[in-house]
């Protein structure tokens, strides 16, 4: 048998030369534990993240926008399965991560507590929340883990059409009515700080992201994302014609970059630890949808017992 020195010499010669790890290779008990805990989170993220915009699915203005959401809801479906999938190559059972869902007890991204008060939030949501999605994942593509890398370059793809629908939305709505152009101002303003905290604490807060970084499962750290964030936003922001809720957002001469003000980070613990807006109402109507869908589980795992049934007796 190998020594865990040379399995270990060999995961980092992987890591070092961008070879992937794979489900089978040998890897360090933190870097699979860290893994597990970043592909649930964000698989949990995908699953709860469809409920602020489900509520607006039969309230959309038009058969397009209906379809568009609807196309957009289903898409972040796949993204958790793809995503519980990648989790379970690791060693977990998907049943465990949805226990620790439903149980209070994992983590998802914080956006996802705060209501969805007009049609305009879901431009909003298209834009920001999905745009702060992109600027994180691409640089997934690209992570040391095959299994995750490989999901996220199918979900990227998706990710851009939902940028642009959710774009779209508030680029009609700015160039309506004015109350409509209030709408997206009044949206803009509750969901541009959410969008910044997505990104996660401020680096010299994140303790386990220069560890993550060296092992190539993220690319770059929360503030370097989160600026870019901001620099690909502020001229979109400009060609709708509505302000960012910032006085201090400044374009900086000196450093060619935007500087903005501080996040109430406050704000962002609240939510995290579960006292958001919506958290217990979110997690209420997920484990709802999860109890409602009982009789399709029941249902799927009979017919996969039939099949195999069948296929036993036919071999006999
Ligand atoms: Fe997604
Ligand atoms: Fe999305």
């Amino acid at each position: 048998m190998e020594n865990i020195n040379s399995l270990e010499d060999r995961f980092h010669h992987q890591i070092d030369n961008e070879v992937k790890i794979e489900a089978r290779d040998w890897m360090p008990d933190a870097y699979r534990k860290t893994l597990i805990r970043q592909i649930s989170q964000h698989a949990h993220s995908e699953i709860v993240g469809m409920l602020p915009e489900g509520n607006w699915i039969t309230r959309a203005p038009s058969l397009k926008r209906k379809l568009a959401l609807l196309a957009k809801v289903q898409d972040e479906a796949g993204h958790g399965l793809y995503l519980y999938s990648a989790a379970e190559t690791l060693g977990i059972e998907r049943e465990e991560m949805l226990n620790q869902l439903h149980s209070g007890k994992a983590k998802y991204s914080s956006i996802f507590n705060y209501p969805t008060l007009s049609w305009a939030d879901i431009g909003a949501i298209g834009w920001l929340v999905d745009g702060a999605a992109i600027m994180n994942q691409v640089p997934l593509c690209r992570c040391s883990y095959g299994p995750y890398a490989r999901a996220m370059v199918r979900v990227c793809k998706e990710e851009s059409f939902h940028q642009r629908q959710g774009y779209e939305i508030l680029l009609t709505l700015c160039k309506g009515s004015i109350e409509q152009k209030e709408m997206a101002q009044d949206a803009l303003n509750r969901w541009w700080w959410p969008s910044l905290m997505m990104f996660g604490p401020n680096d010299d807060a994140s303790p386990n992201s220069a560890q993550s970084m060296k092992w190539k499962i993220k690319r770059f750290t929360n503030d370097e994302l989160r600026q870019r964030f901001v620099e690909m936003t502020v001229p979109q922001a400009a060609i709708l014609g509505i302000t960012i809720p910032d006085p201090l957002l400044k374009y900086n001469q000196e450093t060619g970059h935007y500087d903005f003000g501080p996040i109430d980070w406050e704000e962002f613990n609240q939510v995290v630890a579960g006292n958001g807006p919506c958290n217990k109402e979110r997690l209420e109507a997920r484990i709802k949808a999860h109890d409602d869908g009982a009789w399709v589980r029941e249902a799927a795992s009979a017919y996969a017992e039939k099949q195999k049934n069948k296929k036993e007796k036919s071999v006999a």
